[in-house]
C-alpha cells in the first residue's frame, strides 16, 4: 500500500499500473479470460431477511478481488454460499464458465475453493505441520510420513516468505494472530487451491502482522491463485485488491478495477448503495 501525494491510499492495481517497484504480477488476468467464479442473479433469504438479492458478480482469475460492505450487507452469506454451506435459493453459480452446484464444503474443496475463516481455520492443539496436512496426511508403509510432510510444509512456508515461525513443530496455539493467518494461507497453497476466499483476514491483527498477511495474499496472487478477500478495512482492501465489489443490503451495488475507486467512493457505496462521485461504469446495474 502506498499513498498518493495528497495522502490518500492508492490501490495496489494503481501501483502496478504505474510500475511501482516490488509488486508481483498477476498472471492469467487477460481481459478475454473467463472469470474463475461467477454468480448470476443469486438470491438467498433467511425467513423474511433477504440476505442476497439478484447478486451477479464475476471473480476474476488470477487476481485479488476485495469484497466490501457494511455490517449485515451479505458478505459472509455470499462466501458461505460459494463455499457450499448452503445452496442459493435461486440463480446460478458458474465455475470456469460452466454452471455448477455446490452443495457441501466438500464440493467446493473438490473444485479448488478454499475458505479461510478467521477463527475456524486451524486446530490449536496441533502443530504447524499437522495443521497443514490435516485430513490429507502423507503416508509411507502404513504410517505417517513425517519427513515428507515437514519438508513440504517448510518449502511452502519459505515460498511464501513466512520466516517468523521458530519451529514448524510448535503448536499453533503458541503462534501470533498473523502467524496463524500465515499458516492458514500456506495450507490453502499446499492444497493447490484455485480460489482462496478469506473472511476478514486482518480483523484481529496489529499493523506489522497485517502487513505480513497482506504481502502473503499478494504472493498467492503472484502464484496464479485467485483471491476473494472480505474486509471492512479499506486500507487493507486497497493495498491488495485488483478489483472491488461492494454489497449494500444484499445488493451488489458496485464492481470494477480497484483503480476506478477511491476510498470516499467506496464508503459512499458501502453506506448508501450509490455514489455521486463515482466514475461511470462501476455502479452495478440495479436488478429487480
Ligand atoms: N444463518 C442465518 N440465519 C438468519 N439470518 C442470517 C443468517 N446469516 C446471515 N443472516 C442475515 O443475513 C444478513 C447478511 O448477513 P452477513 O453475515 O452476510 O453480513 P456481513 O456482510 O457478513 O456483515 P458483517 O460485516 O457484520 O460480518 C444479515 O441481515 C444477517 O442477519
Ligand atoms: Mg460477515
Amino acid at each position: 500500500m502506498t499513498e498518493s501525494s495528497d495522502g490518500a491510499p492508492r490501490s495496489a492495481a494503481a501501483d502496478r499500473a504505474s510500475g511501482a517497484p516490488g509488486e508481483l504480477c498477476s498472471p492469467g488476468a487477460d481481459a478475454g479470460e473467463k472469470p474463475i467464479l461467477e454468480l448470476r442473479h443469486v438470491d438467498k433469504s433467511f425467513g423474511p431477511v433477504q440476505a442476497l438479492s439478484q447478486v451477479s458478480l464475476q471473480v476474476a482469475r488470477g487476481q485479488a478481488t476485495g469484497l466490501l460492505g457494511d455490517n449485515g450487507a451479505g458478505k459472509t452469506v455470499m462466501i458461505k454460499t460459494v463455499s457450499g454451506m448452503w445452496p442459493p435459493d435461486s440463480g446460478e453459480i458458474l465455475w470456469n464458465g460452466r454452471p455448477i452446484h455446490i452443495h457441501t464444503p466438500r464440493d467446493a474443496a473438490a473444485l479448488g475453493i478454499t475458505t479461510v475463516y478467521q477463527d475456524l481455520a486451524l486446530c490449536d492443539n496441533l502443530d504447524i505441520v499437522q495443521n497443514m496436512f490435516l485430513g490429507r496426511e502423507a503416508l509411507r508403509l502404513g504410517s505417517l510420513d513425517e519427513v515428507t510432510m515437514e519438508r513440504a510444509a517448510r518449502r511452502t512456508l519459505e515460498s511464501l516468505a513466512v520466516t517468523t515461525v521458530r519451529s514448524i513443530r510448535q503448536p499453533v496455539s503458541s503462534l501470533s494472530g498473523g502467524q496463524r493467518q500465515s499458516v492458514a494461507v500456506a495450507r490453502a497453497v499446499m492444497i493447490e487451491s484455485k480460489l482462496v476466499i478469506m473472511d476478514e483476514p486482518t480483523a484481529a491483527l496489529g499493523v506489522a502482522q497485517t502487513r505480513v498477511v497482506l504481502d502473503l495474499i499478494r504472493r498467492l496472487v503472484g502464484q496464479g491463485v485467485s483471491v476473494l478477500m472480505v474486509s471492512h478495512n479499506l486500507n487493507d482492501v486497497f493495498a491488495v485488491a485488483d478489483r472491488l465489489a461492494i454489497l449494500h443490503l444484499g445488493h451488489l451495488v458496485a464492481t470494477g478495477p480497484a483503480s476506478e475507486f477511491d476510498p470516499q467512493v467506496a464508503v459512499d457505496f458501502m453506506t448508501t448503495g450509490r455514489s455521486a462521485r463515482a466514475r461511470p461504469g462501476i455502479a452495478a446495474p440495479r436488478e429487480a
